[in-house]
């Protein structure tokens, strides 16, 4: 008798259609199809996303199930995305998995995409000696839509103790990117171009915000003004100058992530330390994180390049939480766009 659990995940919330199949915790598939529609326009186009989705979904789950070498009859349940993100895009994803969760008489699991970030931590890619995150353990989660420090008790318990009040850290990349003319999404190109800059060069006020909470609005308006004097005098300014820009904007974004994670570990006398989401694909903030846990004496965990963004294995690996459990939804279940933290 097969004993084994097979999990179908489907994450649809933005601009990324994904499909992973997990054996148990184990990853077998995560196939993830980006939309290259929305580059042109600087920024993500709600209803193209839509008939992205719609038009992706299909291919991207039956290259899910081929990859992971099961047929459809084998999966335990299907888990997806409820929310939070785009209203019509999470309809995709939602639509899909009921049907299909009906059509095989299987359980359906609705997923919170941020929680769903931070599990990501506990997707086996078959090593043994992975070493997964010990509860409590504080994480960052650093997103285009969020930015937020969470206490993960175990699973299916996590309580949010630091957010942003305005921009999220993903969006102070974007929007520096944009004030720059470099293309959109902005992180990884402002990383790339940090490498070669000083992140000296330049600097910019942070914010004073009480307690764990974040503020990234007043920083991008800092960098708009200083760009904006500057080419009054050099029209060539950010083209000579463009390296260090990005490396100093994103030593001050860095910095201002770490000096709350750090205020949030020493409050709740937690060493065990995680960032998740597409901002932690960020070389420095990896490297920094690093030398943090060093000087720190905390336990880091640093996810996989593959489930920093968006991703339906991270879907996946909530739902099988959540299947141990029987926390399963109904058919009428609908999408939500905010945050339910
Ligand atoms: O988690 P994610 O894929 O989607 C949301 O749920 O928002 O995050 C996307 C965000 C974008 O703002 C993108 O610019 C940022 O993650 N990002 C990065 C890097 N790679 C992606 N930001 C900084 N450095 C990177 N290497
Ligand atoms: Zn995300």
């Amino acid at each position: 008798m097969n004993d084994k659990t097979y999990i179908l995940g489907i994450e649809s919330s933005c601009d990324d259609t994904s499909a992973a199949v997990l054996e148990d915790n184990v990853l077998k598939a995560n196939i993830i199809s980006n939309q290259e529609v929305h580059r042109k326009y600087g920024g993500v186009v709600p209803e193209l996303a839509s008939r992205a989705h719609q038009q992706n979904i299909i291919p991207v789950v039956d290259t899910a199930l081929k990859t992971a070498g099961i047929t459809k009859n084998q999966l335990s349940c299907i888990a997806f995305t409820r929310g939070p993100g785009l209203l019509g895009s999470l309809l995709v994803g939602t639509s899909f998995a009921k049907s299909f969760a009906l059509g095989l008489n299987i359980p359906l699991i609705e997923v919170d995409h941020l929680r769903a970030h931070i599990l990501a931590h506990f997707i086996r890619k078959g090593d043994e000696n992975q070493k997964f995150p010990e509860f409590p353990f504080l994480c960052l989660t650093v997103s285009g839509g969020h930015t937020q420090i969470v206490k993960v008790n175990n699973p299916g318990s996590m309580e949010l103790v630091g957010k942003t009040i305005d921009d999220a850290a993903g969006e102070a990349f974007d929007k520096a990117a944009k004030i720059m003319g470099l293309p959109y999404p902005g992180g990884p190109v402002i990383d790339k171009l940090a490498g070669e800059g000083n992140p000296d060069a330049f600097s910019f006020p942070k914010p004073n915000i009480s307690g764990l909470d974040f503020s990234f609005s007043g920083l991008k308006t800092s960098f708009l003004y200083l760009i904006r004097d500057k080419l009054k005098k050099d029209p060539q300014f950010i083209e000579k100058h463009k390296a260090d820009l990005a490396s100093s904007i994103q030593k001050t974004i860095i910095e201002i992530l770490l000096e709350k994670l750090s205020n949030a570990a020493r409050k709740y006398n937690i060493a065990h330390v995680a960032i998740a989401g597409g901002v932690s694909a960020n070389s420095q903030l990896r490297q920094k994180l690093a030398e943090a846990g060093v000087k720190k004496g905390w336990d880091i965990y640093i996810p996989e390049f593959q489930f920093t963004t968006d991703n339906a294995a991270m879907i996946a690996i909530a739902g099988y939480f959540k299947y141990l459990e029987g926390a399963f939804s109904s058919l009428d279940v609908t999408p939500y766009a905010r945050s339910k933290f």
